[in-house]
C-alpha cells in the first residue's frame, strides 16, 4: 500500500470514528478593571469515543479555563464568549440550568485541578463520594448506594477501609484516586481530568496515571488529560492538543506529535524534555508572552519564536490539517 492509500484509509477511519465532544470557537473572558483577558481564544476541537486527548501547554495557557468552559464551570468574572460544546450532538451552551445539571457529572464529569487538597476535611469518604450520588440519584436506597461506592474504590484500587476514613487519612494519591472515584460516580462518557497528578511525587504520579488508564479503559470512556509532564502524556495519550496563550497551535496522534512536531512551540517543548541517555543543554524559551488583554495582530507566538517571519506579525495562522490528523497554526507550512 502506497503512502497515499496508507493516509485515505487513516482519514477514512478518523472520519468514521464517532465525536463525542466537539468543541467550536470557544471564547472566554476573564473581566478585569484594565479589559478582559482572552484566556481561550475561539479554540476547535474533538475527542473521539473511548479516546484520551491529552492537553498540554504552559501556566496560564487557558488550559483549565477552557476545559472548565466546557461543563460551564468557569467563575466570574470569568465568562464564555462565544461558541459551542456538542457532547453527544448537544450543544451544552445552549442548555438552560436545569438541562445542564441532568448532564454534568452523568455525561461528562470534572476533576479539577487540586481536587484533592479542596476534599471536605470534615466529611468521611462515604459521604463525600455519596453525596454526589444521592443528589443525581435521589431514589436510589441506602444499600445501593454503599454497594455503588465500594464498588467504585475498588474501581479506583483502593481497600474498602477507605469507605469510612477522612481525607486527612489518606495519603496524596489516595485522596486523587477518591477523586477519580468522584468524578465516575455516575457513568459519565467523558473525563475531564485537569492535572489529576501534580502535586504527587514521581512513583505515586504513575500509579494515579495508571488508575485513570485502567478506569478509562474499563468503562469504555472518552477522557481530556492535561497535564505538564510531555513524557508522562507521551505514555498515556492517543493524541495531544498544544495550548498557547488561549490558542491551540497543534494537534496531532501522540506518535506523530512526538516524532514530528511541527509548530515551533511544540517543537521547544519536545526539545526541553530531560534525557538521561542524551544530556543536552535544556531549552529556554527566550521572550515573554504577550499581555492577554492585548493580542498583537498575526500570530500569537511570533514574540517567543525562532523562525518569525515578516508576514507571522500581520495575519493569523489557522489551524489547518496538514497530515491526516495533524492540525498546525503556523505560516511555515504554506
Ligand atoms: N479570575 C481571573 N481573573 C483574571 N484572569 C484570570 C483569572 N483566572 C485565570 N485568569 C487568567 O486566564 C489565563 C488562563 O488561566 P488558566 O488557569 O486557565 O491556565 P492553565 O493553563 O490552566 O494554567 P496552569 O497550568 O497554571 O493550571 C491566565 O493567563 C490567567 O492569568
Ligand atoms: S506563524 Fe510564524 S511566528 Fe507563528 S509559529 Fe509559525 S513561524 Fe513562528
Ligand atoms: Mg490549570
Amino acid at each position: 500500500m502506497t503512502v497515499t492509500q496508507n493516509r485515505a484509509v487513516e482519514s477514512e477511519t478518523s472520519a468514521a470514528r464517532e465525536k463525542v465532544l466537539e468543541v467550536k470557537n470557544l471564547r472566554i473572558h476573564y473581566e478585569t478593571p484594565r479589559g478582559d483577558v482572552i484566556a481561550v481564544n475561539g479554540i476547535n476541537f474533538h475527542v473521539y469515543k473511548g479516546e484520551t486527548l491529552g492537553l498540554v501547554g504552559e501556566s496560564g495557557c487557558g488550559k483549565s479555563t477552557a476545559t472548565a468552559g466546557i461543563l460551564r464551570l468557569v467563575q466570574p468574572p470569568g465568562r464564555i464568549v462565544d461558541g459551542e460544546v456538542l457532547l453527544n450532538g448537544v450543544d451544552l451552551l445552549k442548555l438552560n440550568e436545569s438541562e445542564l445539571r441532568q448532564k454534568r457529572w452523568r455525561d461528562a464529569s470534572l476533576i479539577p485541578q487540586g481536587a484533592m487538597n479542596s476534599l471536605n476535611p470534615v466529611m468521611k469518604v462515604k459521604e463525600q463520594i455519596g453525596d454526589g450520588i444521592t443528589t443525581h440519584e435521589p431514589g436510589m436506597s441506602r444499600q445501593a448506594v454503599k454497594e455503588r461506592i465500594l464498588e467504585l474504590l475498588t474501581l479506583v484500587g483502593l481497600p474498602s477501609r477507605v469507605y469510612d476514613l477522612y481525607p486527612h487519612e489518606l495519603s496524596g494519591g489516595m485522596k486523587q484516586r477518591v477523586c477519580i472515584a468522584m468524578g465516575i460516580a455516575l457513568n459519565p462518557s467523558m473525563i475531564i481530568a485537569d492535572e489529576p497528578t501534580s502535586a504527587l511525587d514521581v512513583v505515586v504520579q504513575r500509579v494515579v496515571a495508571q488508575t485513570l488508564l485502567d478506569v478509562k479503559k474499563k468503562l469504555g470512556v472518552s477522557m481530556i488529560l492535561i497535564g505538564h509532564d510531555m513524557g508522562l502524556q507521551a505514555q498515556l495519550v492517543d493524541r495531544i492538543a498544544v495550548m498557547y496563550a488561549g490558542n491551540i497551535v497543534e494537534i496531532a496522534p501522540v506518535r506523530s506529535l512526538f516524532e514530528e512536531p511541527m509548530h515551533p512551540y511544540t517543537q521547544l517543548l519536545i526539545a526541553s524534555i530531560p534525557s538521561i541517555k542524551e544530556r543536552k543543554p535544556l531549552k529556554i524559551t527566550e521572550g515573554l508572552t504577550h499581555d492577554l488583554r492585548n493580542p498583537p495582530p498575526g500570530c500569537i507566538f511570533q514574540f517567543r519564536c525562532p523562525q518569525v517571519m515578516e508576514h507571522c506579525r500581520k495575519i493569523t495562522p489557522p489551524l489547518r490539517e496538514l497530515k491526516p490528523e495533524h492540525y498546525v497554526a503556523c505560516h511555515l507550512y504554506e
